[in-house]
């Protein structure tokens, strides 16, 4: 049941592929389910959107109806909610957005759009105290949609400083994961082949890496993963003699060692470079990608070489697009009143 001086809040995100939806009780989340498209993807090689949006249809008044149950509580409980607005795949967002308005229209709940990015960085205030996470900061976000680097001055003041000129990170994953006849997401999969690597993690020292490293030394925080993946892909057509052979498994586990360590010694080296190049103290991480061990040790390993604090999200159920990261920055929005009071219909 619900308490009298507690803000209940109702957390929707369908940006991409996944249907999750949150109930927290202020700050706490009580209750999160998702549904994953996983398993269709697999069947279209990646996310097909009008697919997505159909899987969101059919399973967002499940996913609602469970969290109600779980938390045994009525929509008229309600105080807020919360829907992610931008960015996006539309035909995904619409589904989120046209439930989430349909409940405020009907029940005159006020409804917060929220900003997909920044629910991502959002999601390092999820089991944490407020004061726990240190200003300023600078946040490198890396998931399939996106890879940027933010300078966070105060809890509102975020700033992009840094993006990729192509490719973001986790698309590079993926995409590598397809060359190689691996399933999608290929991050977790590509992962976890790399961890089965013989080769001592970090790479030795004066041992000549199989991939290229893309620095942008002009644009110090940009990224650029596109011609990484094409040298993956050469290396594939190499060892397959162009699609004649199979890899064996022994090639799925070099590349994927050797392809990880070319994407997290870049994204960890510019975090720590930026911030440093500004005097900031803090760095953190959030994003889909953000799941990988490798790449937290890295920065761990950096930061630590270079006096910085690290923080990350405190479960990898928070790295990956979920709504409870939705659900904590309305949480603080409600909090500092950095919102517009609306009830009714939210726009794309
Ligand atoms: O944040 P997210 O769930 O969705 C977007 O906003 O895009 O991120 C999904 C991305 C996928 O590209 C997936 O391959 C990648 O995150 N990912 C990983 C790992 N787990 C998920 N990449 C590398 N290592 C992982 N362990
Ligand atoms: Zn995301």
């Amino acid at each position: 049941m619900k308490k009298e001086d507690k803000k209940i809040i109702l957390a929707f995100e369908t940006s991409c592929d996944d249907t999750s939806i949150a109930i927290f009780e202020d700050d706490k989340l009580l209750f999160m389910d998702t549904a994953s498209q996983i398993k269709i993807h697999n069947i279209t090689g990646g996310v097909v959107p009008e697919v997505a949006a159909r899987e969101h249809a059919n399973a967002i008044f499940g996913v609602l109806e469970n969290v109600l149950t779980e938390t045994n509580l009525k929509l008229e409980n309600i105080d807020y909610i919360g829907v992610t607005t931008s960015p996006g795949l539309l035909p995904s967002l619409l589904t989120g957005t046209t439930v989430a308005s349909t409940i405020s229209t009907v029940l005159q709940i006020p409804i917060i759009p929220i900003n997909h990015i920044q629910a991502h960085v959002f999601s390092n205030f999820l089991e944490r105290k407020e004061e726990d996470i240190k200003f300023p900061l600078i946040c490198l976000t890396v998931s399939g949609g996106h890879n940027d680097i933010y300078s966070m001055k105060d809890i509102w003041d975020l700033e992009k400083v840094g993006s990729t000129t192509d490719d973001s990170s986790g698309e590079a994953f993926d995409k590598v994961a397809k060359m190689m006849g691996l399933e999608y997401p290929g991050g977790p999969i590509i992962s976890k082949l790399a961890e089965s690597h013989p080769q001592p993690i970090p790479c030795k020292e004066g041992s000549k890496p199989l991939f290229p490293r893309v620095w942008l030394v002009k644009k110090e925080a940009d990224f650029s993963f596109s011609g990484l993946k094409s040298a993956v892909k050469r290396e594939v057509d190499k060892r397959t003699n162009r699609g004649e052979k199979e890899l064996t498994l022994e090639d799925k586990i070099e590349i994927s060692y050797e392809f990880q360590e070319a994407v997290i010694e870049v994204l960890a080296y510019k975090l720590v470079q930026v911030a440093l190049q500004n005097g900031v103290k803090n760095v953190m991480l959030a994003g889909g990608v953000s799941a990988n061990n490798r790449l937290k040790e890295e920065i761990t390993r950096l930061a630590k070489k270079n006096n910085l604090e690290f923080i990350f999200p405190v479960s990898n159920l928070y790295c990956m697009d979920n709504a409870a990261m939705v659900g904590i920055l309305t949480y603080y929005k409600i909090k500092y009143g950095e919102f517009e009071k609306k009830i009714g219909v939210v726009k794309l």
